[in-house]
């Protein structure tokens, strides 16, 4: 059976709407195909990629050429972060024909007519889903938190299937569009007593290794988990493995009140203790990891929370010579804190604030041995992305490492 094709969508394919959304929905009646979609469904919102370190010549020809031909986004569509820090890239070392490319990709997303937060974390500047919304988000953190916290409904979007979606308003309708696979399969059971915040990154990257592409019920996570909590473990559960959906009895949406299993026996059912976090936990530090010389935080971006506590914990003390911190975090949120005061506190310390950047998807623009993160996604990535040593602790942890 063929794809089942809406009037507006038939128009579309005709180039009734011009010719780059003709391109575009080409590109997502192949990819509807291949994945055996009937239909497509409307989404309400997107979110792109446009970082040069994944994307390269490639990905910055193909927006150029949507935007040349008069692409515009027809939808709201949100952007993950940059490959260089937009307003402190020279002073952090970026070389400039880089730095250009990367400007060269937010020239062609600003004329595609795209939301330009610059940030894994659109949901903490405006772009908030609702239960049950189909949307088509690319960053597979933003889509774990999306589809597990708010309940909307996403798959993985890859980057040049997101700029179609944004500029037709449409997704193939299969896999997490489709009620049937959103069942839990497997069961966890947490017996470890009160959780720490690094707790939920550890366990979001023995989810991702244990359950793959299978989708988690948890008990055993009290309601009472914030919101960073749940980011950080999604995040963390999307870097080891390719989980974009987990539910938490009695937490999140679609596990409150409700049965997420629908009336099936999991399949598998496994209990993990405080012995088993803590082993998952000490295997993140790597084996020949030395002094710290960097602390990295903000993977995913940093919250506002996030940022008053750390200020907090900073409040009073310097970094030590030869050390650096950098703190990843969206525009806004930056501003927010310049606002509170926040900012001058950080920076008093010695923490450098590094806004719409990420640094899995950049240059390493220094060269150190070891760094220290409390984040299991850039745990996950950063010693094989850039071959250095890494430290794994809490936050607490990681300012006592390179400040007094
Ligand atoms: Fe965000 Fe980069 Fe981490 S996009 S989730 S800071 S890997």
């Amino acid at each position: 059976m063929g794809v089942k094709l809406s009037r507006e969508e038939e128009a579309m394919i005709r180039g009734d709407r011009g010719e780059a959304t003709k391109i575009a929905m080409d590109v997502l009646m192949r990819l509807a195909t291949s994945f055996g979609a009937e239909e497509f469904v409307p989404v309400s919102s997107v979110q792109c990629m446009a970082h040069y370190g994944s994307l390269h010549d490639a990905g910055l020809e193909w927006l150029e050429k949507l935007s040349a031909l008069g692409g515009k986004c027809c939808v709201p569509a949100t952007q993950d972060p940059a490959s260089i820090p937009f307003a402190n890239w020279e002073q952090m070392g970026f070389d400039k024909d880089y730095a250009e490319k990367q400007r060269r990709l937010a020239q062609a997303v600003h004329e595609l007519g795209e939301v330009l937060t610059w940030s894994c974390t659109p949901y903490a500047v405006g772009q908030v889903p609702r239960f049950g919304q189909n949307i088509a988000w690319a960053e597979s953190s933003a889509v774990s938190y999306a589809n597990s916290v708010f309940g909307a409904r996403t798959n993985r979007t890859p980057a040049g299937m997101a700029i179609c979606a944004a500029i037709t308003g449409r997704i193939p309708r299969e896999r997490l569009y489709l009620d049937e696979n959103r069942v839990a399969t497997i069961k966890i059971t947490i017996d470890a007593g009160p959780l720490s915040d690094l707790d939920y990154n550890t366990i979001g990257i023995m989810l991702g290794k244990y359950a793959g592409t299978r989708i988690p019920a948890f008990t055993g996570i009290p309601n009472t988990a914030t919101s960073d909590n749940l980011k950080y473990l999604g995040a963390a559960a999307a870097s080891s493995g390719s989980v974009a959906l987990y539910h938490i009895i009695g937490v999140t949406p679609e596990a409150f009140g409700r049965d997420p299993f629908c009336g099936h026996k999991p399949a598998e059912e496994v209990t993990w203790t405080r012995k088993d976090i803590t082993a998952a936990e000490q295997a993140l530090t790597t084996k020949n990891a030395g002094e710290v010389e960097l602390v990295v935080v903000g993977c995913p971006h940093y919250s506002i929370s996030e940022i008053m506590k750390l200020a907090k914990l900073v409040a009073g003390k310097k970094i030590r010579k030869g050390k650096e911190f950098w703190l990843y975090t969206p525009f806004e949120t930056e501003n927010l804190a310049k606002r509170m005061g926040l900012i001058e506190i950080l920076e008093e310390a010695g923490v450098t604030i590094l806004a719409s950047n990420c640094l899995v998807i950049s240059p390493f623009p220094r060269s150190y041995k070891t760094l220290m993160t409390e984040s299991g996604k850039f745990a996950s990535y950063l010693p094989s992305e850039h071959h250095i040593e890494l430290v794994y602790g809490s936050i607490e942890d990681c300012v006592k490492a390179v400040m007094a």
